[in-house]
């Protein structure tokens, strides 16, 4: 490990997008991209996303080809001399085709985007949103997901035949309960874990970041489990499966486990913060998740982090613009704003490019 984080210093685009050919490079600080709507500012976010993290924000790496071509090419410098060379072919998808350096090293990404706040107001939602810093977390978080995600699918498919049929093959299916117990029990600890800290940061957090006025907190109510405070072992896991059967073969589906999880925000009086806060304060709040996401990751390994932040200062007044400023000073961060006075508020260091039309100065 170097003994500072790496930070990415270098992109070059060809054929991404709306960009025929771009070549960036990054500041170690605050990097601001300015520029009307459709310039492709968030398209240049993706950019950095495939590059570094093998992933567009959503739908398939193909959407990074640029209308009328038939490959995109995106070659990546960190501190080092890490690069990373990723080809998209309509024909082949994403491939990595030449990398060189240490690619443990390369620093991990924390997303910020807009079109997200609507998830802090869903089960569903807000359980993607905090997944992310759990798979950010640990390795083994997200090979045990994975496990658990393909017994389920097992699972599902067993109960589903068993709906429609009438028959079901119940040692096959007590096998895979005892299976998604060990992984379900293994998935609530590192999730147990995870709350906690939220929980104990969120509302320091978010006052950093402006206030939101009420007291934050992060509960998890588990897939099944009434009681938030109940102690699970994996006797009393294996039981969940083994007593939720019959009832999820009327149903067709899996009915408890970690898929169906709750992260509650509490706004300190017992009530769900989601229904009471504003646009504003809501973006404050999922800003400071993924803040949160991103320092729970550093201090689990020396690892750097890169901020991507699309949008975020939009709907901010004042205040709360330069707070998010204050508080993200230490990393690497790449934000883009249409607003051009958001470049008067970057710190000194901070650089700034003009997006226009596929271009970037
Ligand atoms: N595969 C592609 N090939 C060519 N152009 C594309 C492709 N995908 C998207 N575009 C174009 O990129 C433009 C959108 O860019 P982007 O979303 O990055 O804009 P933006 O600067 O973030 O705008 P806003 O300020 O509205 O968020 C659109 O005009 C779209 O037509
Ligand atoms: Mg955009």
């Amino acid at each position: 490990m170097h003994a500072d984080p790496v930070k990415v210093r270098r992109l070059i685009v060809l054929n991404f997008r709306n960009y025929p050919k771009a070549d960036v490079k990054f500041g170690g600080g605050w990097n601001l991209f300015f520029g009307d709507n459709g310039a492709g500012k968030t398209n240049f976010l993706e950019a950095v996303a495939l590059s570094v993290s093998g992933a567009v924000f959503k739908g398939s790496s193909r959407s990074a080809i640029m209308h009328g071509k038939t490959e995109a090419e995106l070659s990546v410098i960190f501190d080092g001399g890490i690069t990373r060379k990723t080809v998209v072919g309509e024909e082949a998808g994403r491939k990595v085709s030449e990398q060189a350096g240490n690619a443990e090293e390369i620093p991990r990404l924390v997303v910020f985007l807009p079109q997200e706040e609507s998830q802090i107001d869903s089960t569903a939602g807000r359980r993607r949103l905090i997944s992310r810093g759990l798979f950010l977390r640990s390795k083994k978080y997200a090979a045990v997901f994975s496990e658990y995600a393909a017994a389920l699918k097992q699972r599902n498919k067993l109960l589903f035949i068993g709906k429609v049929t009438g028959m079901l093959d119940s040692d096959h299916a007590a096998v895979l309960g005892d299976y998604m117990a060990s992984r379900a029990l293994a998935i609530w600890e590192e999730r147990d874990a995870f709350t906690r800290y939220l929980s104990e940061n969120i509302a320091d957090c978010a006052s950093e970041l402006g206030g939101i006025g009420t007291e934050l907190g992060v509960a998890l109510r588990k897939g099944g489990f009434e009681d938030e405070s109940e102690k699970i072992s994996l006797a009393s896991v294996k039981e969940l499966y083994a007593r939720s059967l019959a009832a999820d073969i009327r149903k067709g589906t899996t009915a408890v486990g970690p898929h169906r999880d709750n992260f509650v925000l509490s706004d300190g009086r017992g009530r769900d913060a989601t229904e009471t806060l504003s646009r504003g304060q809501k973006r404050t709040l999922l800003l400071s998740l993924h803040l949160l996401e991103g320092s729970a990751a550093e201090s689990e390994k020396g690892k750097g982090t890169v901020f991507l932040l699309d949008d975020v200062f939009s709907e901010l007044d004042k205040k709360h613009r330069s707070r998010i400023i204050a508080r993200i000073s230490e990393s690497q961060v790449l934000c883009t704003s249409a607003d051009p006075s958001v470049a008067k508020i970057m710190p000194g260091e901070a650089l700034r490019f003009k997006v226009a039309a596929g271009t970037i100065n």
